[in-house]
């Protein structure tokens, strides 16, 4: 278990460099069991949920090996194995076996996928995609038992647009004979960077990043090279930050066309930067704007901003209003930004308002989930005084190396082992 100590106010200043995208390196981790020998996967982020997507793959006699950020996987003598509880509930991600290994191998028994509680997050759209292509699915006791003598190419119209439904029907169809069309399709760049490693291994799919995605079965995959794309959370995470503290802030690796949603929303509400071709450039802004802002699946303002945001909110003069539809669990970090002095109104699951500008003072408080985390170490850093934030795993799971990465732009903080 994990603390982090943040002495607030300091200014944030020089450069820092935005790692892999997490919703990305942990399906591509997966993905590469489609890959006949060995690939390589660039840019792989510090995080934990590597960690534990790494030891799945030993437990499938994967041969693995880091070299600095890169990773090095070899299916050569891969064998099937069942997934045991003790790692599928570490992280949500684990789902991406099933698609995989049905794919690979016809089957797939995995245990309950974990991940934050932030909402319900049932994977029926997954289940159903798989049942589609022909496989049966049970449940025996916490327990997915998927298998198929044959999966059959077809059209799978998703009841929402999935990321981890879409990824994981694209992984499933590849193992099925003839052409399966993903319809309503999610459009998330890890899509997309899913798609291309599959592409580049030799794979037939059209349309990812769009709503129809058409993908032609073909097991035997090879060579396997990808890059990891910058994680559009982590940078936007890093520009709220810039934007309340600093100074001259130059946030490294950031695809803008990945944070329009965010951008044009810190431009509605006064806060000025710079893009260039890789890089934003951000200050402290001192008279920020209220917004409303809906969460909605990509193109749309990500879920997975929206906590830092409303630490940002805080700040903005005004009224803010927040509406969340992707989760019903995801305003758990309001508490302790109360707590620290913010003034948040939770309406319901979905609405939040937000009172500002509060000033915030340092406080003990606990990373209630990922992005609930972040939101707490945003506001810690803009906090007077000293803040401890307990259970700082949750943040460690999606921001590679964030202790010495903030503190080389100038924030006091540190990390304990408890
Ligand atoms: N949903 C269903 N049925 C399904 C799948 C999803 O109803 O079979 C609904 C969920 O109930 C929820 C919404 O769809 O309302 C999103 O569901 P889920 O959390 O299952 O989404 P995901 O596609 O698995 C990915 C990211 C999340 C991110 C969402 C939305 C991964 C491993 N996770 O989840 O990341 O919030 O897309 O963009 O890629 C995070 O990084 O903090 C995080 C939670």
């Amino acid at each position: 278990m994990h603390r982090i100590i943040v002495e607030g106010g300091s200014k944030l200043t020089g450069e820092i460099k935005v790692s892999g995208a997490k919703n990305s390196a942990v399906a591509l981790i997966p993905a590469s069991i489609l890959c006949k020998g060995k690939s390589i996967i660039y840019n792989v982020p510090e995080i934990s949920d590597i960690d534990y997507l790494t030891k799945i793959m030993k437990l499938l006699n994967c041969d693995l090996k880091f070299e600095n950020d890169s990773l090095i996987i070899d299916t050569t003598n891969i064998k099937y194995n069942e997934i045991p509880e003790n790692l599928s509930v570490m992280m949500r991600a684990s789902y991406y076996y099933m698609g995989a290994m049905l794919a690979r191998f016809g089957k797939a028994e995995i245990s309950f996928p974990g991940g934050c509680t932030i909402g319900a997050r049932p994977i029926d759209i997954h289940i159903k995609g798989f049942e589609s292509l022909g496989a049966k699915v049970e449940i025996i006791r916490n327990k997915y038992i998927i298998t198929a003598d044959k999966l059959i190419g077809t059209k799978i119209y998703l009841d929402f647009a999935s990321v981890g439904a879409t990824i994981n029907i694209m992984l499933a169809a590849l193992g099925a004979e003839g052409t399966t069309i993903i319809e309503n399709a999610a459009r998330e760049p890890e899509i997309v960077n899913v798609a291309s490693f599959l592409i580049n291994m030799g794979a037939d799919i059209k349309g990812a990043g769009t709503s129809t995605i058409e993908i032609v079965g073909k097991p035997c995959l090879e060579n396997g090279v990808v890059e990891v794309f910058p994680d559009r959370i982590e940078a936007g995470t890093f520009i709220i930050m810039g934007a309340l503290l600093g100074d001259n802030l130059k946030v490294k690796g950031v695809i803008s066309e990945h944070l329009e949603s965010l951008l044009s929303k810190l431009s509605e509400i006064g806060i000025e930067y710079v893009q260039s071709s890789d890089a934003i450039t951000i200050s402290k802004c001192d008279n920020i704007g209220s917004c409303y802002i809906k969460t909605l699946v990509y193109p749309g303002f990500p879920t997975d901003l929206q906590q830092p945001m409303v630490t940002l909110l805080t700040q903005a003069n005004g009224k803010s209003v927040i509406e969340e539809t992707i989760y019903e669990n995801r305003f758990k970090n309001t508490l302790y930004l109360n707590e620290m002095g913010a003034k948040t109104n939770i309406i319901d699951e979905h609405n939040l308002e937000v009172f500002g500008p509060t000033k915030l003072v340092g406080k003990n408080v606990v990373a209630t989930d990922l992005r609930g985390g972040a939101s707490l170490l945003v506001a810690a850093l803009i906090s007077e005084g000293r803040s401890v934030i307990d259970d700082a795993d949750y943040i460690l799971r999606g921001y590679g190396n964030i202790v010495n990465k903030l503190k080389s732009i100038g924030a006091k903080i540190e990390i304990e082992n408890v």
